[in-house]
């Protein structure tokens, strides 16, 4: 049986919204959004995709803090703290495992590819990505993914610079390594922006991103959207309900939740304003998959004249944003161990570290060795897919909206009203933002993610709900 651990709080408001924004802004704005746009048509998706982050993802935030705050705890303490106290079926811890053993499998992957910004920090640093012509740049990522010990190297040094941050705990680790990288991230960021604006490319991105064209949108399009809102603001995974539990009283939880929605959307709308000028200005291909910045990207950045400048930026940009969105995958998992068998952080930090480093491994030789093991080709289900598509899959498609709608329904159904609103110190619950909260929790929340679900298991029937299916 755990045992309580008294809590360390934030040190202020600010720094728990930079550790809060550190978490959601990381590979999935970078990384994953430009090309998930460039793959889903542009504009139309942006704008479904804003719209469902606004009413799904965002309300589950707010829930998912509130928690947090209310146990005080790991997410899994926390929970049994919040069912015993409010007298609830001891089932709903589960939201907390999957929760807990989600984030410790998406961060075993996503050590791996944090890996590859480091990699390419370097090669960006190093200059070497001087006169590199698009073949060379499609043989410099392939020899580099090709080779299992480079990866398993740059995967150890990702996970080492995170259990080096969370082994210091709250104050002297987590608070002191976000208040100095995430104004670094903004900066780079606007910097790059700036540039790009300069480039012959940016009315042609502007375009891309922003004109809405509705032939491209099919049901598809609202189950990325969802999806990846959900993994880019970090909800129904532990790491934003553990950053809850650090913090004050009397912090507003709903502000500071639009707050952080909108600086992680921001960053991906100025990723993608930073990153497709240059793809414009080279007559590159913008659909060019999990590929798009570390293949076409550094082509941009030989053409171009500052080059050398803006894309040693860029990888340090990324590698910041996956570094501080690392760091609240590992928090949960770390937490509930130091509770569990009452050892200390720096022993619990470094188990868990290791273990998760172990888990990546097998992910590392997903992209060569065992690029055509699929480990559940024989069951019927994810056939064609590698251990790392599967885990992927399995934390991003299953486990997170799955905990998330669990977590709409305990807020929503489950815990009354009246310890909601205490929770979340509203005077009036009558107040017209708190009921229509509540009824986005209550009914939109869990309905959109029923979608999502019918969406995996029976495709067509969904695709066919959808006016313009046929597009
Ligand atoms: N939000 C992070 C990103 O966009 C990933 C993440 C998901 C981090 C869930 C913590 C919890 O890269």
């Amino acid at each position: 049986m755990a045992v309580s651990v008294a809590r360390e709080h934030w040190s202020s408001r600010f720094a728990f919204l930079m550790a809060a924004i550190g978490s959601a802004v990381g590979l999935g704005n970078i990384w994953r959004f430009p090309f998930i746009t460039g793959e889903n048509g542009g504009g139309a998706f942006i704008l479904i995709y804003v719209f469902t982050t606004t009413v799904i993802a965002l309300p589950i935030l707010i829930a998912e803090i509130m928690l947090g705050r209310m146990g005080g705890q790991s997410p899994i303490q926390s929970m049994m703290l919040i069912v015993r106290k409010h007298k609830k079926s001891v089932l709903w811890v589960v939201l907390a495992w999957g929760g807990t053993l989600g984030a410790f499998v998406i961060l075993s992957y996503y050590s791996v590819i944090g890996g590859w910004a480091l990699k390419y920090t370097l090669l960006a640093v190093t200059d070497s990505f001087a006169n590199l012509d698009p073949a060379a740049s499609g043989t410099l990522f392939g020899n580099f993914t090709a080779d299992p010990v480079s990866l398993i190297g740059w995967h150890t040094a990702f996970m080492a610079i995170n259990v080096g941050i969370v082994v210091w705990g709250l104050h002297k680790g987590i608070e002191r390594a976000v208040v100095f990288l995430m104004p670094l991230l903004f900066l780079l960021l606007i910097g790059m922006v700036v540039y790009a604006v300069s480039t012959p490319g940016f009315d042609q991105a502007v375009d891309f991103l922003f004109t809405v064209d509705f032939s491209k949108v099919t049901s598809n399009t609202f189950l990325v959207a969802i999806g990846q809102g959900f993994f880019s603001v970090s909800v129904a995974l532990g790491s934003m309900m553990t950053y809850g539990a650090y913090l004050d009283e009397d912090i507003n939880i709903p502000k500071s939740a639009v707050i952080i929605v909108i600086a992680d959307t921001s960053v991906a709308l100025l990723a993608g304003l930073a990153i497709f000028p240059l793809v414009f200005s080279f007559a590159l291909e913008p659909s060019a998959g999990p590929g798009l910045i570390f293949v076409t990207v550094p082509i941009a950045f030989a053409q171009m004249e500052a080059g050398y400048l803006v894309g040693t930026m860029f990888f340090i940009l990324l590698s910041v944003a996956a570094v501080t969105s690392a760091i609240s995958l590992l928090e949960p998992a770390v937490a509930y161990i130091e509770e569990a068998f009452v050892l200390s952080r720096r022993t619990t930090a470094i188990l868990v570290g290791t273990a998760c480093w172990m888990v990546g491994i097998a992910t590392a030789f997903s992209f060569n060795d065992w690029s055509s093991f699929y480990p559940l080709a024989s069951s019927g289900v994810l056939v064609d897919k590698t251990i790392f598509d599967v885990l992927d899959f399995v934390a991003t498609s299953w486990v997170q909206p799955g905990v998330g709608i669990l977590m709409a329904v305990f807020v929503g159904w489950a815990l009354s009203q009246e310890t909601v609103a205490e929770a979340l110190n509203v005077d009036d619950p009558t107040a017209l933002w708190f009921r229509f909260w509540t009824f986005l929790i209550r009914v939109v929340c869990p309905l959109a993610v029923l979608f999502v679900f019918a969406g995996a298991v029976w495709p067509e029937l969904v695709a066919s709900l959808m006016p313009s299916s046929g597009g």
